[in-house]
């Protein structure tokens, strides 16, 4: 869609509003320390336990200004129609596949989400695998529970000495290098990017290099579609003898037939996954996957960023979000929007104006300052795809004629007034 055939929903300018007339509605159970925030920073906080419908979400966010939902509430096109007070929606959690993002855009409204809360949960639960992987501990629980007393060291490791190899080395794959540092193994990995080796990780120019060296395989790489079937036969013969395996990035990522048949043969000699490539849709639906009852295989429900810690995290990191981009504009690590990462100084005066990126935005808005005098302090302007977005902070309050002028301009999506 060309950026001008885009249509955007223009929006009455909006002047400060004051924090006790903030409202926000959290759905989904969001941890309480996100309400908490926001109350104490005076806004209106109404909670509910679950997901609304499209129906029910259209009627509970009148008048809402800051939305925040988990990933079972849908945003449509005909809620944001329906939402136009609606200035943010908080993801309190790391997908936004659930939200209408181009209509979000559209509709001039910023999503944020936490795409880092969970992150330290995730590479306890490798570690920790990693460690029960190399000692058997699943194997010799399970036996035990059988009745089974089957005291061996055969097959038992320390991780002491061994190689780690991570395959992605962004948020994740990077934290696990520097604990699994600590613990004594040696890190080597490899990342289609340049990415800064830490502490003494050791960066491999290709997967296979990698492959050929550790004794350990973890997969931390992202959801692109290049990724599907990433690691299959021809990689896991790759890997040393009776190497561990591990993925806690994607499902996608791994062809579970061929780990079967690795594991089958001793090939590789354990593996944690926590991720499918098809997964149960609800709590309580049966998971089928041929790697169910293979000895020494974890098999853990997508549960590797899900502890407590993370979501109480994620509720402080995206409230903290929605609230400085309702007070002060700022869109730093927005999913949508331009980033512009602003001061909040309750003693200037804010424009912050939400437009679609064309050439010459910027010098209409400045023109139109200038021809009524107002006095501009300091600006910045960010632009990303087909919208862009400048906040410019002025002496004194703007009046009502220049609003609407600037709101008239046909690149105008949203004009806020913030004090
Ligand atoms: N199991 C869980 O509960 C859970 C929780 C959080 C995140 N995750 C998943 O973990 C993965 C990593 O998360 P993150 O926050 O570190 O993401 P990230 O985007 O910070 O890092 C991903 C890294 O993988 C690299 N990469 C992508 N494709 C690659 C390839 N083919 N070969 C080598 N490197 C490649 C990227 O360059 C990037 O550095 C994601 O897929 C994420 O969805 C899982």
């Amino acid at each position: 869609m060309t950026m001008m055939s885009m249509s955007f929903d223009v929006h009455e300018p909006m002047t400060t509003i004051d924090d006790q007339d903030v409202k926000v509605l959290l759905l989904e159970n969001i941890h309480a320390d996100g309400a908490d925030f926001l109350r104490n920073k005076g806004y209106q906080v109404e909670t509910r336990s679950a997901a609304l419908t499209e129906d029910e979400l259209i009627e509970a966010i009148k008048g809402v200004h800051l939305l925040g939902i988990r990933s079972t509430t849908y945003i449509t096109e005909k809620v944001l129609e329906n939402a136009p007070d609606l200035l943010a929606i908080g993801a309190f959690c790391i997908g936004t596949n659930q939200i209408d993002l181009a209509a979000t855009k559209r509709h001039g409204v910023a999503v944020f989400n936490a795409p880092y809360s969970n992150t330290r949960s995730v590479v306890e639960l490798a570690i920790a695998e990693i460690i029960s992987l190399a000692r058997r501990l699943h194997e010799k629980s399970t036996a035990m529970h059988g009745g089974v007393w089957n005291k061996s060291a055969a097959g038992s490791h320390e991780v002491r000495g061994r190689t780690l190899g991570i395959v992605g080395y962004g948020n994740i794959g990077s934290q696990l290098s520097v604990i699994a540092e600590a613990l004594g193994l040696s890190v080597v990995f490899y990342d289609i990017d340049d990415k800064l080796a830490l502490g003494n990780a050791k960066k491999c120019a290709t997967i296979d290099e990698l492959l050929a060296i550790s004794d350990v395989v973890s997969l931390h790489v992202d959801g692109r579609p290049g990724n599907a079937g990433l690691f299959g036969d021809e990689q896991m013969r790759a890997m040393k003898p009776r190497s561990l395996f591990l993925n806690l990035s994607r499902g996608i990522a791994v062809d579970t037939s061929a780990l079967r048949r690795h594991l089958e043969s001793g090939h590789i000699a354990g593996a944690a996954l926590d991720v499918f490539p098809v997964e149960p849709k609800a709590q309580g639906d049966p998971f089928e996957s041929e790697l169910r009852g293979v000895p020494n295989v974890i098999l853990t429900p997508h549960v590797g960023g899900s502890t407590e810690e993370a979501q109480q995290d994620i509720g402080r990191f995206v409230a903290s979000k929605l609230r400085a981009y309702a007070k002060a504009g700022t869109t730093n690590l927005s999913v949508t929007f331009p980033e512009l990462n602003l001061p909040s100084d309750p003693a200037r005066h804010r424009l912050a104006h939400v437009h679609h990126n064309a050439p010459g935005v910027l010098a209409t808005i400045n023109t139109i300052l200038g021809d009524h005098g107002v006095n501009i302090e300091g600006q910045q302007l960010a632009t990303r795809g087909e919208l862009g977005y400048v906040v410019t902070d002025v002496s004194a309050e703007v009046g009502a004629d220049v609003l609407k002028e600037l709101a008239a301009l046909p690149e105008t999506v949203r004009l806020r007034q913030l004090s």
